[in-house]
Parts: structure tokens; C-alpha cells; sequence
């Protein structure tokens, strides 16, 4: 007789990934033979510059196939401090080595920074829509997740004022994301500032999300660090994936007070350990070679940049309905016209029935009256996709 598997009580409330399931879908009906315009992709479609793969094999040939310190080889933490170093303002204080800690991915990462500094009882304020694992990470942590909600006609970002509504005697700290996945929103220094003034006065922490950083087309989107602002209860959160075309390396890393950073290292070294040796000289290659790698994520941004003016051109009048997205490559849409409890959902089905494109819908990022669809795919395979979203969106479900 075979038992039935009964999941604990760490997990019975943790939802599967929907970027996920989507794929999942869209693989299923490829699988059939129904060819499928693939936009609901979280990963550059480019192959990982040749120079950091070259290095990656060299690295292997030359031994790097055993255990590495669990927070990673020091010439990659040195090479990480120095890239945070690069972007800091004049006389700022360099970060340093003893503050990075290297993981499998910037999501690791995030779980380590969550689970090292949350607790039962603690709350999080996550501006909403937002990346789901957050969500997902807190609950791990077995912490409350409080979700804030952006105004639309704020591109769907969170104020100060919003944060300080939703905030209780046990708020402990807030998620940032800056590009925001899903929406492609950056915030302004003056967002910035005025939201880190307020965790300041209150100690909260800050975990700042800032995988997309340099994936941004109307200016620099800034990182925390570039700003004025004490860093006593402040988490950087970065990694080589979106940037460097490398998810598939994963790897990631943290830059933190050195003790909490310990406390990371400590949560990292039970559940994984470090993160793969050879992903971690591919990553010193992208993160050292700086001719290099900046031409490369140059070439891959100008990309991004040319297919997210032609997603928006391809949404003609219907523009308006989505949040202006200046970083990242998602285009978050209001779908809420076609009616319904989750009207994101619906659209996305009926826009994989009838036309064969897959878009995620915002259920999956707490927002069910949106859809969003990634352009991080050819030009003209996502601009066909967006048409296609405006034909179902006009002749409605
Ligand atoms: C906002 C955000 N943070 C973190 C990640 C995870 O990135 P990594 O591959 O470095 O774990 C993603 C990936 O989709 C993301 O969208």
C-alpha cells in the first residue's frame, strides 16, 4: 500500500512559480507541434558571451571542480565589491570583500537575506505587483508578507507615504526592485531617498533587488548604494544572470553588513554550500574582463532597448494601458476591460488557445487585472506577440 505524501507545515501554503507554469504550458504545446510565441520568459534570450565561456572551460581545465569557500573564491568576492564600487559616488566608502557573500543564484541569495533576518511574528512589506518569490521566500521564513499596492498612474511603484500606511509596530523590513519585475518600472532618486528616509527613521531593513539594474533605457536605474543613505540595515542584492546572460550559471550574490553577512554564509553553508566552481570563474571572467563584458551587456541592452520601443509602438493607442517600462524587459498591461474575478488569467488562456502566444497573467504577481509579457525574445517574434495581445484585447474574450 502506498501512503500519500502530506506536505509539512513549512511549505503547505507555498504556491508553484507561475513564470514557471507558464513555460511549462508553452513547452506542453510546443511539444504537440503547435508552434507558440513564448513571452512569458524571466532570461535573456542571448547565449552568454563566448569569453566568459572560454574562461569557464580554461577554469575547469586548470582544477576548479572541487568545494570552494562556502561565500564564494576571494577574487570573485574582491571582483564584486570592486563592480559595487565602480557605480558609487564620489567619496563614498567602499564596500569590501568581508560584506559579499556569493550564492547559487541572486534568489538564493534573497531566501538568505530573508530567512537570516525575518522571523515568526516579523512583517515585510512587499510593493506590489512583485516578483512572486518574494512572497513565497517570506513564507519560508515564516514571516508575514504585507503586500503595498502601487497606483497605476505611479507606473504601479510604491510611495513612502503607501509604506508607512501599510506598516505595523512589527514591520521589520521591505523588499525593493528596482527595474521591477513584472512591470519594467525604475524608481527616481527622489523615490528612492524618500523611501529609504523612512525605513531609516523606523530601522527597518531594506533587501534591495537589483538584478536589472543595468538593463535600463531612459537614464541610469540607480542602486541604493548610489544614494546617500546609511547602510547599517541595508541588503544589496545582485548576480550575473540578467545582465551577463548567465541564468544558467547561477550565481548571485549579497552585499551586507559583515555580520549579517556571516549569518548568511552560515544559512548557505547547511542548505547548499557554494555555489558551483566553474560558474564562479565564469562569473570572475564577466565581472574582470571589463572591456569585454561592458561591450557585451551594451550590445545585449541596445537590443533590449530597440524591441522595447517596438513592443510599445506595436501597443499603438493601447500604450497607455501599460506601465511605462523603462528597464527590465517586461511589458505589464491592464487587461482588466475583459471583465471577471481574474481577468489576467483569462486573457492569458484565451491568448494561448486562440492565438497561441504565452504571456503570464498578474495573478502570479498579486495583480490579476494584468498580464505580463517579456520582449526578451527576437524583435519581431515579440512585436508579432504584442499584436497579436492588441487583436484579442480589441475583439475582447
Ligand atoms: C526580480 C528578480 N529577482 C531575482 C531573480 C532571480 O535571479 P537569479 O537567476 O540570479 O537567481 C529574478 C529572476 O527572474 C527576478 O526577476
Amino acid at each position: 500500500m502506498s501512503r500519500p505524501f502530506t506536505p509539512s507545515p513549512n511549505i503547505v501554503r507555498l504556491k508553484e512559480s507561475a513564470t514557471l507554469a507558464v513555460a511549462a504550458r508553452a513547452r506542453a504545446l510546443r511539444a504537440q507541434g503547435i508552434p507558440v510565441i513564448d513571452l512569458g520568459a524571466g532570461e535573456p534570450d542571448f547565449d552568454t558571451p563566448a569569453f566568459i565561456r572560454q574562461a569557464a572551460a580554461a577554469a575547469v581545465e586548470a582544477g576548479a571542480t572541487r568545494y570552494t569557500a562556502t561565500e564564494g573564491i576571494p577574487p570573485l568576492r574582491d571582483a564584486i565589491a570592486a563592480e559595487a564600487n565602480r557605480w558609487l559616488p564620489a567619496g563614498a566608502t567602499p564596500f569590501s570583500a568581508s560584506e559579499v557573500v556569493v550564492s547559487n543564484g541572486s534568489k538564493q541569495s534573497l531566501y538568505n537575506a530573508c530567512v537570516a533576518l525575518f522571523g515568526p511574528g516579523d512583517e515585510v512589506l512587499v510593493p506590489t505587483p512583485s516578483w512572486t518569490s518574494y512572497y513565497e521566500m517570506l513564507e519560508l521564513a515564516r514571516t508575514t508578507a504585507v503586500p503595498v499596492f502601487g497606483q497605476a498612474a505611479n507606473g504601479l511603484k510604491v510611495t513612502a507615504d503607501e509604506l508607512e500606511r501599510a506598516a505595523t509596530p512589527r514591520t521589520r523590513g521591505l523588499m525593493l526592485n528596482s527595474p521591477c519585475n513584472p512591470t519594467g518600472a525604475v524608481y527616481s532618486r527622489h523615490e528612492l531617498e524618500e523611501i529609504l528616509a523612512l525605513a531609516d527613521r523606523h530601522g527597518w531593513w531594506v533587501i534591495s533587488d537589483e538584478i536589472y539594474r543595468r538593463i535600463a533605457y531612459d537614464g541610469e536605474a540607480l542602486s541604493l548604494s548610489q544614494l546617500d543613505a546609511p547602510r547599517d540595515r541595508l541588503v544589496l542584492i545582485n548576480g550575473v544572470a540578467k545582465a551577463y546572460a548567465m541564468t544558467g550559471w547561477r550565481i548571485g550574490w549579497s552585499i551586507a553588513p559583515v555580520a549579517l553577512s556571516k549569518a548568511m554564509t552560515a544559512v548557505q553553508s547547511h542548505a547548499t554550500s557554494n555555489p558551483a566552481a566553474v560558474s564562479q570563474h565564469a562569473a570572475l571572467a564577466a565581472l574582470t574582463r571589463l572591456d569585454e563584458s561592458d561591450a557585451a551587456v551594451k550590445t545585449m541592452v541596445a537590443a533590449f532597448h530597440a524591441r522595447r520601443d517596438a513592443v510599445l509602438d506595436a501597443l499603438g493607442a493601447l500604450a497607455p494601458r501599460a506601465v511605462h517600462p523603462a528597464g527590465a524587459f517586461y511589458l505589464y498591461l491592464d487587461v482588466s476591460s475583459v471583465g471577471g474575478d481574474d481577468p489576467g488569467a483569462a486573457f492569458a488562456a484565451a491568448l494561448l488557445d486562440r492565438y497561441q502566444v504565452a504571456v503570464v497573467p498578474g495573478s502570479g504577481f498579486y495583480t490579476p487585472g494584468w498580464i505580463r509579457a517579456s520582449y526578451a525574445t527576437a524583435q519581431a517574434t515579440a512585436v508579432e506577440g504584442v499584436q497579436r495581445i492588441v487583436r484579442l484585447l480589441t475583439e475582447g474574450l
